[in-house]
Order: structure tokens, then C-alpha cells, then sequence
């Protein structure tokens, strides 16, 4: 049962479409459409009182036994519908949040959804809400001594939402963690954003077939969305998928998402994936990267993958910046075709930023120092009693093997590849 949001604009259509897909993904089952046009929403209903009623008689007709409306609804609007129609009543944000709930697939992800559903859910404990029967009873039995039945669902959900977020600060450390690790062993990291359903799952299964997950065991028990890629030519690199993206976001959701979406945030590129099928892949680039400005990961560089070139009827291709570098491939991550282009593109990425300092070392460091030689990463050297004082010119991915051990030159150089910034946290 949907009640698109009817606008007078152009994308009114495919927003409706939008929002039926959202709903199937959800799993329910669309058994009639409502198209209301709200140009001043009522405070009652949003929608108009004839509207209501209209809405009220599909219901009966139709047997349903939810109603979802594709905007947001005040907790007094919808509690009003509720009334009236006699079923549930789920709003955009609400909808939302169910969709992400069976989705979150790490310990952190559903946390944090739980986290959300639940202060949506503390908005709209309001006097009264408990008018739909089978929405009481949860909390018979728990009530305290001399408490309404309000009073009751607000303490215990305020106590679970305490606990709630005093877990996901836990988990918050524990990543925490697992950054710098990865930083120690300053392997990059990718990460996969995307508009939901642009294929981000796909291609973060392609890529990564037969992985193993993610160096740091500790979290990748929690979290089996970490993956590392071994065969670029920048050597490994750890790649990680996120939540869809999709527009209107519930405000809370994006704070809530916030850890989760660290990934992106601490990411050294980002693949930004699009269907390329899709007409209106251009906006939701847009709505994604409003999303990514807004979790201060806007400044990440990325590389745009134009995901689904089977559905498009395009060949595989790659296009490049100004610099000459990757920064738009068109491919299918369902076919394959075009993963060897990303996986190039990858490695050109990833392998370009190049180190240019000054290293020293002690003259017992003669091993590393031959490697150094040997890998062409030394543009001029001096030498005296305390050791060797070398000019270093690589990428950076060519000196990170170098850097993993625990000597001292090997810590010198992991000094060197590592950005000040990062290596301090
Ligand atoms: P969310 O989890 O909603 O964020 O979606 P996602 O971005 O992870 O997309 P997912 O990988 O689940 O793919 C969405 C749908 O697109 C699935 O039905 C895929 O089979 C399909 N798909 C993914 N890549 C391709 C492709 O290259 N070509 C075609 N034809 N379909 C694809």
C-alpha cells in the first residue's frame, strides 16, 4: 500500500517508481497506489480529509494492513492516520530504517540501525500512541509501580537507547583500533559508495572472490564487509563496502551511520559507483557525494565507476583527468567486463602517490639499503659514521613491503610513508 508524495515536477514518476522499488525491498507487497497532491499539508492528516477518506476505503478494499507514505509525517500525522485507517502507518524515514535494519549485516551496522529506529520511535511516543492493540503488550508485566503505560515505554526505551550507545562507543575504539593497525601496515584503502542498488555488492564481490577478509582479525568477525584485494600491481589493498545511499536521508540515520561510513571517510580513494543504466545516475552522484560531504568525507579522491554497461549497451572503457589519471571507468560488475580496466586503474591510483624525503639510516641497515637500490628509490646518498642519509623518489605502494617490520629501518622508512597526520592518531 503506497501513497507516493505527487509533485508537480519532472521526477515525480520515477521518485514514485523510487519509492515501490524501496517498498519491495522492504519486502512488502504492493497491493494499491494513492497519489495525493499536498500543496498545503494539513496538520491533521498532511493530506487533505476527503484524501483520507479515500485512502481509509482502499484500505478496507484492498485488505491491507500498512500503509506507507512517501514523506515524512509528524508523529501527530501519523498517530492521526493510524486512527483513522485502522493499520499501521510507516513514513519515508520509517521505511527507511526498516530497509537498513534487515540489511545491516555487521555487529556495528545493526547497532547503529537499532540506534536510529529507536529515537524515531522516542519522537513518536506521544500521549496516546498506544492506540493500535497490538503495538501494547510489548512492555506488560515491566511497568514500574504508579506509571502509565507511556512512562513505562519512554524509561525503557531511554535505558535501551543508553545502552545502545554506550556499545557502539566500544565498537568506535575497537575500529579505531583496526585504522591504525591498518595505517602500521599502510596498506590503502578502498572504499565502495554508491546510491543503493547501483551495484556495490556485485562489484565488491567481484573484486575481492576468493579474499580472505580483512588483516585485522579482532574486527573482521564483526565486520565481514572488509575485504582485502591482493593482485593489483600496487600490491594489496583493503577494500571496504558501505550502506547504499539514497536520497533524503533521514537526518538521524546519517548520524547514526556515521562510524559505519567511517570507512569511506578514512578511505585513500573512493569508488563511487553508478548505474550506469540509470537516467538519473547523475543526480544520485549528486545526492551521494551531498551525503559524503556531510559525513567529512567529500575531500576523499575518487574514481567513478559506471557499474552495469550490459544493461547500457556500452563497450568497457576507461577516461582519465587532465593529469592523464583514471577517473571514470564504464563497466559490469555482474559480467566482468571492465574489471580488468578497475583493476588497473586501481593500481595506477593507488601506486601514484610517490614519497619524496630524506631517509636515514644506520649502517647496520645494509639490507635495507641494497632493496633501496635495487628498486630504483634512491636519488642521492651520503654516508658517514652515524649512517646514510638518502634522498628517496617512489610511490609510495612500492616502499609500503619495505616498511611492515619491526627493525629500526624498517620504522624509519614507515615514518616516511606514512602521513604525519594519520601516523600520530
Ligand atoms: P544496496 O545494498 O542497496 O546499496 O545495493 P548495492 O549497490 O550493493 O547493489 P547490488 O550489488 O546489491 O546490486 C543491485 C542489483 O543490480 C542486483 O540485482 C545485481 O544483480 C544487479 N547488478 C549489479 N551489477 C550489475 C551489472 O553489472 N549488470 C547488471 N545487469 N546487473 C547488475
Amino acid at each position: 500500500m503506497v501513497l507516493p508524495h505527487a509533485r508537480d515536477d519532472a521526477d515525480s514518476a520515477s521518485r514514485a517508481e523510487e519509492f515501490v522499488e524501496l517498498v519491495r525491498s522492504a519486502g512488502a507487497q504492493v497491493l494499491a497506489r494513492v497519489q495525493a497532491r499536498v500543496d498545503r499539508p494539513s496538520p491533521r492528516y498532511y493530506i487533505g480529509s476527503g484524501k483520507a477518506d479515500e485512502l481509509a476505503e482502499t484500505v478496507r478494499a484492498t485488505e491491507a494492513d500498512v500503509v506507507l507514505v512517501d514523506h515524512t509525517l509528524s508523529p501527530v500525522q501519523e498517530r492521526n492516520l493510524e486512527q483513522l485507517l485502522k493499520v499501521r502507518v510507516v513514513d519515508r524515514a520509517g521505511l527507511i530504517l526498516d530497509i537498513f535494519a534487515q540489511r545491516a549485516r555487521s555487529h556495528e551496522g545493526k547497532l547503529e540501525v537499532e540506534l536510529a529506529q529507536l529515537r524515531h520511535l522516542s519522537t513518536r511516543l506521544v500521549r496516546g500512541w498506544t492506540h493500535l492493540e497490538r503495538q501494547r503488550g510489548g512492555s506488560i508485566g515491566l511497568r514500574g509501580p504508579g506509571e502509565t503505560q507511556l512512562e513505562t515505554d519512554r524509561r525503557l526505551l531511554g535505558a535501551r537507547i543508553r545502552m545502545l550507545g554506550q556499545r557502539l562507543d566500544k565498537v568506535n575504539v575497537q575500529r579505531e583500533q583496526q585504522r591504525r593497525s591498518r595505517m602500521r601496515h599502510t596498506v590503502p584503502r578502498v572504499a565502495l559508495v554508491g546510491y543503493t542498488n547501483a551495484g556495490k555488492s556485485t562489484l565488491f564481490n567481484a573484486l575481492t572472490t576468493g579474499g580472505v577478509y580483512a588483516a585485522d582479525q579482532l574486527f573482521a568477525t564483526l565486520d565481514p564487509t572488509v575485504r582485502r584485494i591482493e593482485d593489483l600491481s600496487c600490491g594489496p589493498a583493503v577494500l571496504a563496502d558501505t550502506v547504499g545511499f539514497i536520497r533524503e536521508l533521514p537526518h538521524d540515520l546519517v548520524a547514526a551511520f556515521r562510524a559505519t561510513l567511517s570507512e569511506a571517510r578514512d578511505a585513500d580513494l573512493l569508488l563511487h559507483v553508478s548505474d550506469a543504466a540509470d537516467p538519473e545516475r547523475d543526480l544520485l552522484a549528486r545526492v551521494v557525494n551531498a551525503v559524503l560531504d556531510e559525513i567529512g568525507a567529500g575531500d576523499v579522491p575518487q574514481l567513478r565507476v559506471m557499474n552495469k554497461i550490459d544493461l547500457a549497451g556500452m563497450p568497457p572503457s576507461v577516461q582519465r583527468d587532465a593529469e592523464g589519471r583514471p577517473d571514470r571507468l564504464w563497466l559490469s560488475a555482474a559480467s566482468g567486463e571492465g574489471l580488468d580496466l578497475l583493476r588497473e586503474a586501481l593500481g595506477e591510483r593507488l601506486g601514484g602517490e610517490r614519497v619524496r624525503a630524506a631517509l636515514q639510516l644506520p649502517l647496520s641497515a645494509g639490507r635495507m639499503h641494497a632493496r633501496l637500490v635495487a628498486l630504483g628509490a634512491i636519488t642521492s646518498e651520503q654516508v658517514d659514521a652515524a649512517g646514510w642519509t638518502l634522498q628517496i623518489d617512489a610511490p609510495r605502494s612500492v616502499l609500503a613491503p619495505l616498511a611492515g617490520n619491526a627493525d629500526e629501518a624498517s620504522r624509519a622508512l614507515r615514518n616516511l610513508i606514512v602521513p604525519v597526520a594519520e601516523s600520530g592518531a
